[in-house]
């Protein structure tokens, strides 16, 4: 659980994103695309999920991509090489299904580009054991502007064509990845899509793939609290069946996805979040009672 390296993606306009290599054998050695872990940075932190975004298992390290949104994630870009997390646990979640599929077409948004990219490395190369060729891989990233793009140059290796997309236009083409979708979907066809990003990316990209018939994985962001099965936290309605993200996701078919519910479910806690984080604050010590 020792931190061996720390590099900061992206610290532009508010928005840092930051890497970490850890030390975790066990972890890397079972590890597989589309799985996630759960972690405390310190003793009196909350527990959150990141996704394994890489993983050495000849040297034993993982790696985890995440930006900075709240508390905990803040105090986990404070730490550095040489500290260790107070825990870590994982692999968790199911693995994303890779397999020949044929064509297709990758969409992810803001941090959610550091998720797609275990998964694109893996798709590309599913197949090739049996000689044939590997998966056709299309990805669309998608980034507010140019300066808050991230792993560019990685993703670029792991498809065989890449779409940029920003809103402001800095960069690639201006607009959405889901404008770029409509426009390859309405020329070509696909065998797949998988989406990771913010959920209206998500609900938007499920919602355009459904008229064209294409399954459509998306990786849920439900908030997790043990990520055992055991809390119901991070419950998501699929087809109407109630599914919990930790252990039955966390990819579903974003076609069955209730998004309406989800995205009120992530906002329930906003309100206490914003308390305990100011606590937390003023503690400086992270702990969450009130210091009279
Ligand atoms: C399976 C999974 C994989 C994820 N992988 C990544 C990743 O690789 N990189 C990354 O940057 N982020 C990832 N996230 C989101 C990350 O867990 C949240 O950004 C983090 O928990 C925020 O915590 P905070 O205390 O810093 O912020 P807070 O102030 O607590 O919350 C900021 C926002 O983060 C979300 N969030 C808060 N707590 C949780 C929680 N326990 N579980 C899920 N979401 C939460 C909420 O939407 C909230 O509005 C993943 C989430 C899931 C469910
Ligand atoms: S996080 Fe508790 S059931 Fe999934």
């Amino acid at each position: 659980m020792k931190i061996l390296n720390k590099q900061i993606i992206k610290d532009v306009a508010g928005v840092k994103i930051k890497q970490l290599d850890i030390f975790s054998p066990d972890i890397a050695a079972n590890a597989q695309p589309g799985q996630f872990v759960m972690l405390m940075a310190s003793e009196n932190g909350e527990r959150i999920p990141l996704t394994l975004v890489n993983t050495d298992k000849i040297k034993g390290t993982l790696s985890l991509i995440f930006q900075e949104a709240g508390f905990t994630t803040q105090s986990l870009g404070r730490l550095n090489p040489g500290d260790s997390l107070y825990s870590l646990v994982g692999p968790l979640g199911h693995p994303t299904e890779i397999k020949k599929y044929g064509k297709i077409i990758l969409v992810g948004g803001g941090v959610g580009i550091a998720e797609i990219l275990p998964v694109a490395r893996a798709l590309k190369k599913a197949g090739l054991p049996a000689g044939q060729a590997g998966n056709h891989i299309t990805t669309i990233l998608g980034s507010r502007n140019k300066d808050l793009l991230i792993l560019e140059a990685e993703l670029k290796s792991a498809s065989d064509q890449i779409y940029i997309m920003t809103d402001d236009g800095s960069y690639g083409r201006k607009g959405f990845t889901t404008d770029m979708l409509k426009e390859l979907l309405s020329k070509d066809k696909y065998d797949l899509i998988y989406s990771v990003g913010p959920i209206p990316m998500m609900k938007m990209v499920a919602g355009i793939s459904k008229e064209y018939q294409i399954k459509t994985l998306v990786s849920s962001n439900a908030l997790m609290v043990d990520a055992t099965g055991m809390c119901g936290c991070c419950r998501v309605s699929v087809f109407g069946e109630v599914k919990f993200s930790c252990v039955d996701g966390p990819d579903f078919d974003g076609h069955g996805v209730d998004w309406e519910e989800l995205e009120k479910r992530n906002k329930v806690y906003s309100v206490q979040e914003k308390h305990i984080c100011n606590l937390k604050k003023n503690n400086g010590d992270g702990s969450i009672f009130p210091r009279v």
